[in-house]
């Protein structure tokens, strides 16, 4: 495909909300409370916006840079820049798949609860062990939650079918709003409820007694999933930005939004959690086993609940169509398919890794890799390996080898814009990005233990 029939972006805004629509996703509703909980609420609030500040932003920007120069897939963008960095796109493709093959299942989930929600049936339950024993009981199903882990990528698919601008483009100007105004609305009704405040100050409230090196680590890891970053998609995105899109603006703008969204979740669980008197370290299952139990203690419980994982469907639904163009516009161009057929590509194979990753909690649990079943293992390979390792290689490549002429190229829209901030933007890819993400990364295999413990 060259440049003249590549998809485009229509304006400033639907940059925005495309690559909003990408990190804004179950890492900031399901993820960032229970990480924040964890880890001493305010005081990793503080850190974590330092860390998507400071290193994150300039990734982004990164990203956007080596997607926007070339009008590309991840591979073949990074082979037009560098023959030798080839390997980068390839990392940030296995990495949209094997992330899918996680995502597309805690995705079914939100389905099969919203449905649940609608329905009444969530509603049958009362206490705490009672939830867990549901949770358990349904993620364990053989058949249930693969049922809605393939109807949620069949949902991805009809979308990526429609193209970028008709699927992708119109979807995040309808979704993205859509979400906004449910986190509204949720906020509220949060904010309003007894005993809310306790909560609000615990997650404003810095504790920088509850803060150690492992927080800082903590909070990076969660950033980069979080954004988006170090895998390709948004190198995907950025090749159907206009000539004229302010890359600056739009990683801003993408930045503050997604931590926006990741600090309105808190408001809306926070209070919840505290007005019921539940240890806000519950962990990963604190939006699918304690926030029902909470609904129901509600009047009109079931609307509630209904809306808020309607909320985790259509977060969770732009950031698959974000992981699969990856992969689709991947088989398109390299493998030399249409569109259509890169799309059943992506969602056949995807569909099938989801599936036996959804098995793998339950009947096919007794074969575990590694000593991890397959759900685990594909979300630790990619959170904890693949994404800092594509982050780390990201800033080498374009604070170190890029040609800094296409960086400023880029930056000013040939010319047309200021970039004032140039020695700084490339300071931090150079150095501050690379040592941070080395620290990362020898945590994350466990290699700094020695020191942190
Ligand atoms: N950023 C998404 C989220 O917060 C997840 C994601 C990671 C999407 C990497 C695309 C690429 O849920």
């Amino acid at each position: 495909m060259n440049r003249q029939t590549r998809a485009t972006l229509g304006g400033k805004l639907s940059a925005v909300l495309v690559a909003a629509g990408s990190s804004v996703g179950l890492g900031n509703i399901w993820r960032f409370p229970y990480v924040a909980g964890d880890n001493g609420g305010g005081a990793f609030l503080l850190i974590y916006i330092l860390c998507v500040l400071l290193l994150g932003l300039p990734i982004m920007t990164g990203e956007f840079i080596v997607g926007r120069s070339t009008h590309r897939n991840a591979v073949g963008a990074y082979r037009t820049l560098s023959p030798r960095w080839t390997l980068l796109g390839y990392n940030g493709v296995l990495a949209a798949f094997l992330i899918l093959g996680f995502y597309f299942v805690v995705s079914g989930w939100t389905l099969e609860y919203m449905i649940h929600s609608l329905t009444g049936e969530l509603a049958h339950y009362s206490t705490a062990g009672e939830y867990t024993a549901l949770f358990d009981t349904f993620v364990r199903n053989p058949w249930r939650p693969v049922l809605y882990t393939t109807l949620f990528v069949l949902l991805t698919h009809v979308i990526i079918a429609l193209g970028v601008e008709k699927g992708i483009e119109r979807s995040a100007k309808v979704l993205m709003p859509l979400l906004l105004a449910i986190l509204v609305v949720l906020s509220v009704h949060s904010l309003l409820m007894p005993g809310g405040g306790e909560g609000l100050r615990f997650f404003f409230k810095p504790d920088f007694s509850a803060v150690t090196p492992r927080t800082v680590l903590v909070a990076l890891g969660q950033a980069f999933f979080s954004l988006s970053i170090g895998i390709g998609t948004m190198v995907t995105y950025a090749s159907y930005f206009k000539a004229d899109t302010n890359l600056r603006h739009t990683a801003l703008s993408v930045t503050l939004l997604d931590s926006l969204v990741a600090i309105l979740a808190g408001v809306v669980i926070f209070p919840a959690v505290f007005s019921v008197g539940i240890a806000p370290e519950s962990g990963p299952s604190l939006v699918f086993i304690t926030l029902p139990g909470i609904f129901n203690t509600m009047p009109l419980s079931m609307v509630w609940s209904s809306i808020f994982f309607l909320l985790l469907v259509v977060a969770a639904l732009t950031s698959t169509i974000s992981l699969h163009e990856v992969l689709t516009v991947y088989f398109s161009e390299e493998w030399h398919l249409s569109r259509r057929a890169a799309a059943w590509t992506t969602t056949l194979s995807t569909a099938v890794l989801a599936a036996l990753a959804s098995l793998s909690l339950g009947a096919l649990g007794g074969y575990p890799i590694f000593g991890k079943n397959l759900f685990d293992g594909l979300d630790f390979l990619t959170a904890n390996i693949l994404l800092p390792l594509g982050g780390l290689a990201t800033s080498l490549f374009v604070g170190w080898h890029l040609d800094k002429r296409v960086i400023r190229r880029e930056m000013t829209n040939d010319g047309s814009l200021r970039f004032r901030i140039f020695g700084l933007f490339l300071f931090l890819l150079r150095y501050v990005c690379p040592a941070v993400l080395c620290l990362i990364f020898l945590d994350n295999l466990g290699l700094l233990k020695v020191f942190f413990t």
